[in-house]
Formats: C-alpha cells, structure tokens, sequence
C-alpha cells in the first residue's frame, strides 16, 4: 500500500493544520461518497474500481487479445483525458521505451493528441509498412484534434485494408448516447466502449478510455483495477490517518500559507507521463475562480541540474510531492577501477539504485533547507498493482482538494475559450461575427 511521509513539513505550516481542516475534509468525503456536491454527477469515479461495467471489462480483454494478435501497432487517437492516463500507464509500468521493446503486443503511437504535421506525418511512416488498427478515444465526438486524426487514419486505414476491413479494425471509445463518434461508430458498426456519462476526462483512465490500450500494451488490467480498489477502500475510511485527507489538507494550507506552485516529482523516467497525466487531473479541477496551486513536475535527478537551481534558491513559491518507488526491478552493481581516476571506488559494489536512495534523500534534506516543503508518497513499485493504488489515492485526494478549494472540482469551463476561438478562426458555420472581430484584433 502507498504511505505518505509528511514529516518535511514541520515548520512550514502549523501543528494543527490537519484538525482544522477535518470538518471541511469530512463533509468533501460526504459529497465524494454521496456524489451530491458541486459536479456531483461526474463523480462516477469515486466507486468505479469496484462498480465498474463487468461484460465491458471482459470485452476489452478479449478486444485487447484480439488486437495483440492481428496488429503490430494500435494508433490510439484521443487528447487530454482521452490519452494522457493510458500513456502515462504504459511508460510507468512498461517503459517509455515500450515501442522498442515490446514483445507479444502491438507497438502503441498516440495521436490526435495536438495538431502538429510533422508528428502525424512520422507516425504515419512509422506506420506504414506495419499491420495496425485504430482505437479512437473521444467522450464527446466532436473535439477538433482526435477528430481531425481520426478522419486522416480512418482514410488510411481503408486505403490499406479495404472499408470492410477497416471497419473491424477500428475500436470507437465514446459517449453511450450521444456525439459524432457515437454516430459513426454505430453506423459504420465499430466495436464500441463507453465513456460512463458519470466519469469527466480526467478521472476516465480506470474506464475503456485507458483500460484498452493499456491492455493492449500487455499490462494486467486485473491487477490495475484491484490496486485502485484496495486504495478506494483504504481512503473511505474517514479521519486524519487518511493519507488522502493529509494530502488534500497540506496542500490546501501550504496553498494558504502562500505557496502557488506544486511540483510533482518522479526519479523514474517512466514516471514522466503519470506527472502530465497528475498535471491535468490537477490542473484542470482547480484551476478556477483565481485560484489553485500551479501543477508542475520534474525528473530527477536530470532535472537536479536544469530546475534544480530554482527550486533551491529561486523565488520561495512551490513545494514538492515526491513519488518514490520502493524498489527498482533489476539491480546494476557499480563495478570496481584499479586506477580509480574517476575517484569512485568509494561506491564499487554498491548498487545503483543505493546511489540514487541517497540523491533522494540529499535532495529532500537540501529543499527542505531551502524553504521547499517537502511530502513524500512511497509506492511499492511500477507494477499495475501499484499504479492502480496510486491513481486512485490522486484522484481522491484531488477531488477532497477541489473541495477544500470550494470550487466545482468537476467542471472545465475555461477550456472552452481556446476552442471557440480557433472554431471562429477557421470559419466554422455559426461563428462568423467572431471571426471578423477575432481578425481585427489579430491584425
Ligand atoms: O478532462 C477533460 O474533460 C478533457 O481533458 C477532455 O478529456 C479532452 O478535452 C478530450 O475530450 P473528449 O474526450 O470529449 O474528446
């Protein structure tokens, strides 16, 4: 199980931080459990690892089977919480490497995910010569990236193999009613998944949205699931022992007592998509109203030697979370040097992962030192078990925080802004006035 470590705090914030919050943190777990607070409707997630759709789990599988067998590559389309949990799953526990070292299953190419050419032109040569199948991932249908990646792959896809072909290559991740996607996926008769209509973006990766590509990619989804389910338990449990509740309420009085930015930091670099993927979960449910810490994140120790100098002496505005994992997989002794030119025969046949053991803990003691509140979450690996434990214990905490926050944790309005200009931009029926007004200002 996770353990959260909150002993860098002392001096940064007051003894009784946490009693002072436990009203405010029991009545968030009340509207979390009884899923009748602000957003109350996309609360979906908060049993999801024990209520979730059974015959669809088992339909995924036999999906992923059928996929793993057929494909060298699944291009999975989708952007923000249609692709950032599943990323960050494969990475964290295969490899960021995974494409290069992946064995049974497909390679996995993300796409739709920006609206770069350059990146689509590569996959589709990467793509190429390869058999592969599409899962397109959007709980809307209509969102303008996935979209246009969509129709471009979808094109490709039955240039290659045929339309009645294609058709059974290509698994649609949607809305159950509702949506573009929705409406050619029945109409062209694709495998379909369900984005539960009670589960937003964000929160969707324990859904179809991550379960089938990260199936796909060879990962336990058994065992994901069960590790999400045993922190779902463990965190219902109310009172301040709850590592979800310290969490939420020392972030919430380090946020009060004038921190603005939080950074999230891994020493794995499979860990680097789980940060992105922590940034938008994060980002996206608090960042309203003028409000919120600033979700950023770092690889260490790379980046002990770029932003590591701001951390350390820079403007006084962040703490971390550090994510540990207890154990690394493999061990890789440090060999001995007769000439010792280097001068490190003082750690010949000591374990690398040793070495890095005390870099965590020189770093934490010298940003602690620094004025840089210091949590630690302790992992017992990268296994799908773990993972499952430690994305549920952030969205829990997370949505516990939205509240502390009071704020709508379940809502994205800002993200709206962005999209109704470039619609009006690139000449959408029905935003014509805005456009004019938009090219004026643009000049
Ligand atoms: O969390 C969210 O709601 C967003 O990040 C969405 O996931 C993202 O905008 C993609 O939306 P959709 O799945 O509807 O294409």
């Amino acid at each position: 199980m996770l353990t959260l470590d909150l002993s860098k705090l002392n001096g940064f914030l007051p003894q009784d931080y946490l009693s002072s919050r436990e009203d405010a943190l029991r009545e968030a777990a009340r509207m979390l459990a009884e899923h009748n607070g602000p957003g109350g409707d996309f609360t979906g997630w908060v049993t999801l690892p024990r209520d979730y759709d059974k015959e669809e789990f088992a339909r995924i599988q036999a999906a992923a089977k059928r996929i793993q067998q057929q494909s060298q590559v699944l291009v999975v389309i989708g952007i923000g919480g249609s692709y950032l949990g599943a990323r960050a799953v494969v990475e964290l526990v295969n490899s960021p490497n995974f494409n290069l070292t992946h064995k049974d299953g497909p390679a996995i190419y993300f796409a739709g995910n920006g609206l770069s050419t350059d990146a689509m032109l590569e996959v589709i040569d990467l793509i190429k010569d390869k058999d592969w199948s599409i899962n397109v991932i959007s709980k809307s249908g209509t969102t303008t990236e996935p979209a246009v990646a969509f129709r471009i792959f979808k094109n490709l896809l039955e240039e290659k193999y045929g339309k009645e072909e294609a058709r059974k290559r290509i698994y649609a991740t949607t809305d159950a009613h509702r949506g573009a996607l929705k409406g050619l996926a029945d109409a062209e008769g694709y495998e379909e998944f369900v984005v539960p209509d009670a589960v937003g973006g964000r929160y969707s990766v324990l859904t179809a949205v991550g379960l089938l590509p990260i199936a796909c990619a060879g990962v336990d989804i058994v065992e994901l699931m069960a590790g999400a389910e045993e922190a779902m338990t463990a965190l219902a449990a109310p009172g301040q022992d709850n590592p979800a509740w310290q969490y939420a309420a020392a972030r919430h009085a380090l946020y009060t007592a004038g921190k603005k930015v939080e950074i999230l930091v891994g020493y794995e670099p499979s860990f680097r998509f789980f940060g992105e993927w922590w940034k938008q979960l994060f980002g996206e449910t608090e960042g309203k109203e003028g409000k919120a810490l600033f979700p950023a994140s770092v690889e260490f120790t790379a980046d002990l030697h770029s932003m590591g100098q701001y951390i350390q002496q820079g403007e006084r505005l962040m703490l971390e979370t550090v994510v540990r994992f207890e154990k690394s997989r493999g061990s890789m002794e440090i060999p001995h040097d007769p000439d010792n030119v280097d001068g490190l025969n003082f750690l010949a046949g000591k374990d690398l992962s040793f070495v890095a053991e005390q870099a965590m803990r020189g770093t934490l003691l010298a940003h602690v030192d620094g004025g840089v509140p210091n949590l630690m979450l302790t992992a017992p690996g990268r296994d799908a078990r773990s993972v499952g434990a430690l994305i549920y214990f952030f969205e829990y905490a997370c949505g516990l925080s939205g509240y502390l926050l009071e704020i709508n944790p379940f809502d994205q309005p800002g993200v709206e802004a962005y999209k109704n200009n470039m619609y009006a931009l690139l000449g959408k029926p029905g935003y014509e006035d805005k456009k004019a007004e938009l090219e004026a200002r643009l000049g």
